[in-house]
């Protein structure tokens, strides 16, 4: 499918953005192996975490459907899921792949875990190798290292493990295995990954995990039973991210975006982009199921010819938190005047798509000065763009962050690959109609 955008001439209106992803994943699968109903509000109906419900499903817990975006998990407890009888598909969800690893490691059967061709291609060793560890029967191809995964789990020990990089996927499916294993799990991690599987676990745990710290580089978890919970999803701050990036770009703008989470792991674009100059506030916060939201007011600084904002560099505890947000970063940056400089976000590497390499290739064609580094990217701006036609290399992300330079470009742009924006965002391009329509 192809998009076609246009230059705006500026962003106005209170939108509110869907579910956040990492959340709607999490509340499925944790609300299958808790005792009895979790209800869910504003699920977010992508492709990816529908991926997540399909699974839950084929495990033998029954899902309700209410509308699109709420649903009623009947939870049968930790030890209450049944042998899929048939693969597990993940499509392209890696969430979906490496937490559900975490829980299936605990279980005393076999289920096989796949994806499509891109999941296909992403490693998995970072999982495999610590479940193994807490004695999971873990294969892949590649002696573990790529999907499929088969696994025959059951019979866990507590580990304590140091994290390689800063992964929440990691992080979430050690943890999740940690409910199953005979003694204390202790992960210490580098860097603030999401930690919004702590944070559901700590309340579904009711206090009975102990030793349960958040917010800090040693996490411990040992088996308990989890309480089922009505959970509202907060929208999702990586979809916020695009209208953020487009109000501070496009003059004259000026948005308000309702019910975001504002999780303090998740914030690192709002700093970044406030770094580089940005007018953005985040106001009315309040505390939904565990995880913070507030309202997130962006309006674009009055220019007279001179760029408003400016570049900055980018590393160390900033890109865990803004891990999603890079491909929308470089936009940002072919507009601020100076040099952004991002640096430790290898893990880029081996997202949906390799986000360096493609985010390059794609925003130079529209005339942006961008160059690779192993580890990240520099930008020296400001440049002029120009529409032309561009590729979403099947990478959501990628897709949607092209749109919002074609925000800013001369003349008109045109996406070709542009159906993947539903894997993280259905109804992207209405929203971004709303607010240009104003
Ligand atoms: C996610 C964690 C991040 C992120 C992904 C969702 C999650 O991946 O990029 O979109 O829900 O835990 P890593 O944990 O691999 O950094």
């Amino acid at each position: 499918m192809r998009a076609m955008v246009k230059k705006a001439k500026g962003l106005s209106g209170r939108v509110k953005v869907p579910g956040d992803k990492s959340i709607s994943h999490r509340a499925l699968l944790l609300g299958a192996i808790a005792e009895g109903r979790t209800r869910i509000r504003n699920f977010l109906p992508a492709a990816d975490c529908l991926a997540t419900l399909v699974c839950v499903r084929a495990l033998g817990i029954e899902v309700e459907r209410l509308s699109e975006t709420e649903l009623i998990v009947q939870g049968q407890g930790l030890h209450g899921l049944m042998e899929p009888k048939h693969i597990l598909d993940c499509t392209g969800s890696g969430t979906t792949m490496r937490l559900l690893a975490g829980i299936l490691a605990g279980q005393p059967f076999y289920s096989v875990l796949t994806g499509n061709e891109q999941l296909r291609r992403r490693p998995m060793d970072r999982i495999v190798e610590p479940l193994r560890r807490m004695g999971a029967t873990v294969l892949g191809r590649d002696d573990g290292r790529l999907p499929p995964l088969t696994i025959l789990g059951g019979n866990l020990h507590g580990i304590e493990y140091r994290l390689p990089v800063a992964s929440a996927q990691v992080k979430s499916a050690i943890l999740l295995a940690g409910l199953y294993a005979d003694g204390p799990t202790v992960i210490h991690e580098p860097g603030p990954a999401r930690d919004h599987t702590e944070r559901m676990l700590a309340v579904m745990a009711k206090g009975q995990i102990l030793n349960f710290k958040l917010q800090t580089s040693n996490f411990r978890v040992q088996g308990s039973k989890l309480s089922s919970l009505d959970i509202v999803v907060p929208g999702d701050i990586s979809s916020a991210a695009y209208f953020i990036a487009a109000a501070c770009l496009v003059p004259g703008s000026e948005v308000v975006i309702e019910g975001v989470g504002v999780n303090p792991t998740r914030t690192g674009f709002l700093d970044a982009l406030r770094e580089m100059g940005a007018d953005i506030v985040v106001e009315n916060q309040q505390e939904v199921s565990g995880e913070p939201a507030a309202e997130v007011v962006v309006r674009a600084r009055g220019g007279h010819g001179v760029p408003p904002l400016r570049g900055i560099e980018v590393s160390g505890d900033l890109v865990p938190r803004m891990i999603d947000e890079f491909p929308i970063l470089a936009v940002v940056a072919s507009q601020a005047r100076g040099t952004t400089v991002v640096g430790d976000a290898a893990e880029l590497r081996i997202k949906e798509t390799d986000r360096i390499a493609n985010t390059a290739a794609e925003l130079r064609k529209l005339g942006a000065c961008i160059e690779e580094r192993p580890d990240g990217f520099v930008v020296e701006g400001p440049t002029r763009l120009v529409g032309t036609q561009v590729n979403s290399h099947g990478d959501h992300r990628l897709a949607m962050s092209l749109a919002i330079a074609g925000l800013v470009a001369e003349g008109e742009t045109t996406i070709e690959g542009a159906e993947c924006i539903a894997d993280s965002f259905p109804g992207f391009e209405k929203i971004l109609r709303v607010l240009s329509s104003k």
